[in-house]
């Protein structure tokens, strides 16, 4: 690799990332929000900010599990962003936050590409250390921040943060989600090769797939969709809605969430048997598959060794690609407006996203959207 070459790569935000740091979802009422994500998908509370650790504004629950680390939080006052956010589009995930190895750096790399600034880069400041932090928006009203924890000792999310009387970790069995896999955007009809552009071009991530409207649509909906990743971990596909004879599930996100964002969230296991036994158990409502699916899956996996039997009692999902294969299932939306969900995928060698199951998956959520009176 010629030097000149090295030089771009690492002026690029893209080469300073070391992975997600948390997920903030913005909501209503951070307390029971964080008990749903305890009890019923097994996370628990590791940290808390509010009034009693003299954070006057705000409420927000650290949740963690395996490698993940999501962060709810919600306002305590009615001028707050978070209040008006939560006015706007109900309950959502606000912020994809990253670490990084300098902050500033990172931003600044950001900002002079074109990417929006939300907030300069600003530190945190306890008996832990120093933590720097830089805000840029992305689609919607979303925010990556970028997170500099070389100076922090602390374990902390961020000063502010407490470790006394957090809520109990509700009894259940052990759930096993391991890491953040993708994060994927819905963004409006048009505006997803803006986006691309805006994640290959000013932060400097690679395409990894495209998928067409041709390849992605049922016989009432129809999506185009792109990965990008930082060539790492950090995975983002994004989708936009194609016309179709009826209203893309896209275009009932975007409607329903009030513009771009968040659509769902995909967390991997080891064993997604298990993980779905405990989730299932625990009162996770998971998408239903088509009775026809697994016929159909069976011939597509063909020469495949798979314990058949729980997938078809777990309702989990299956595809190949040239690496491998992967099994996936996705929760109903966890927030009441329809536009949150969480996936919960193992990847056996595939790379991929389930594209076999593309077709099986939006018949499923179509079947929800008609009993919601919107297709
Ligand atoms: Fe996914």
């Amino acid at each position: 690799m010629s030097a000149p070459h090295m030089t771009a790569e690492v002026d690029t935000p893209a080469a300073r990332l070391l992975g997600w740091d948390c997920l903030e979802l913005w909501v209503g009422n951070a307390r029971t929000t964080a008990g749903f994500l305890m009890s019923v998908f097994g996370f628990a509370c590791t940290a808390y900010a509010g009034p009693e650790t003299g954070v006057r504004h705000k409420a927000s629950y650290v949740l963690e599990q395996g490698e993940i680390r999501l962060v709810v939080s919600a306002a305590l006052e009615a001028q707050s962003p978070i209040a008006a956010h939560v006015r706007t589009h109900g309950d959502g995930v606000h912020d994809l936050a990253w670490l990084v190895d300098d902050a500033r750096a990172a931003f600044s790399a950001a900002v002079s590409r074109g990417a929006r600034p939300v907030r300069h880069p600003w530190e945190e400041v306890d008996d832990q250390g120093v933590l720097v932090l830089a805000q840029i928006g992305t689609y919607g009203e979303t925010v990556h921040t970028f997170v500099d924890r070389t100076r922090y000792r602390g374990t902390r999310l961020e000063p502010g943060y407490g470790t006394d009387h957090l809520p109990p970790t509700p009894v259940g069995p052990p759930v096993g989600l391991k890491a953040v896999d993708h994060v994927v955007g819905n963004v409006e009809q048009g505006r997803l090769d803006d986006w691309v552009h805006f994640y290959a071009h000013v932060l400097g991530f690679s395409p990894m797939l495209h998928f067409s409207e041709d390849q992605i649509s049922t016989e009432y909906s129809a999506l185009a969709s792109t990965v990008v990743w930082d060539g790492k971990r950090v995975v983002m596909p994004i989708n936009e809605p194609a016309i179709g004879r009826r209203k893309s599930q896209i275009q009932e996100y975007l409607e329903a969430y009030d513009g771009p964002g968040v659509q769902h969230v995909a967390l991997r296991t080891d064993d997604i048997v298990a993980s779905v036994d405990a989730l299932a158990a625990r009162g996770v409502r998971f998408m239903e598959v088509p009775d026809t699916y697994y016929d159909e899956a069976r011939q597509r996996l063909e020469g495949v060794e798979l314990p058949w039997a729980d997938l078809e009692r777990l309702g989990i999902l299956v595809d190949r690609d040239p690496g491998g294969h992967l099994l996936q299932i996705f929760t109903e939306t966890v927030t009441d407006r329809p536009a949150l969900f969480f996936e919960i995928i193992e990847r056996r060698g595939a790379t991929g996203f389930g594209e076999g199951n593309f077709k099986a998956l939006f018949e499923a959520i179509e079947r929800d959207q008609a009993r919601r009176g919107n297709l």
